[in-house]
């Protein structure tokens, strides 16, 4: 895991190049625009839906096909009916066909990068990889990055059900 300050002018900088280099989306670029995937989580958190936290979270996935999934968290006045912004996502990759994630990237306007909650993670690894990567961010450009596998070590797989 790796935690990157852009207020650090090194750092800034290896952000901006990580930023620009990462996660081109071909779609975006033929509009003339090269955007990373926490731009398409960033943008599509503004649609949450989150009158009783107020708590917008925007997340993106590339898929293996490489088409970026998006989704954010929607709530519901009986409160665990709400879903997560990477539950939306991955509803959204799946409706569309796509079964493997390559890159995941959340965001949220959090003190610190925001952290996708326990369900959420076991939701990422059914269509992830232990080594799949992870961006978590800030609205203010704090992001870490991590993987999978390092955000559910012991993750509930289908070898514990060999028996069954
Ligand atoms: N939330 C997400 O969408 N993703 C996370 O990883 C953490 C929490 C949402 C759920 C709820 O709408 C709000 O944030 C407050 O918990």
């Amino acid at each position: 895991m790796s935690l990157a300050v852009p207020l650090d002018p090194f750092y800034g900088l290896l952000l901006l190049v990580s930023c620009a280099t990462i996660s081109l989306n071909l779609s975006n670029w033929s509009k003339g625009v090269a955007m990373s995937l926490m731009d398409d989580a960033r943008a599509v958190r503004e649609r949450a839906y989150v009158p009783y936290s107020n708590f917008k979270v925007g997340a993106a996935l590339r898929a293996s096909s490489g088409t970026v999934h998006v989704g954010c968290n929607v709530e519901n006045v009986a409160y665990p009916e709400g879903t997560c912004a990477e539950a939306g996502a991955i509803a959204a990759l799946v409706a569309a066909g796509d079964l493997e994630i390559q890159e995941v990237a959340v965001i949220a306007d959090s003190p610190t990068p925001v952290s996708p909650c326990g369900g959420c993670r076991q939701k990422l690894a059914e269509f992830g990889k232990a080594d799949t990567k992870v961006v978590l961010g800030t609205m203010d450009g704090l992001l870490i990055e991590t993987t999978i596998g390092e955000l559910l070590p012991g993750v509930f797989s289908t070898e514990h059900m060999a028996r069954s």
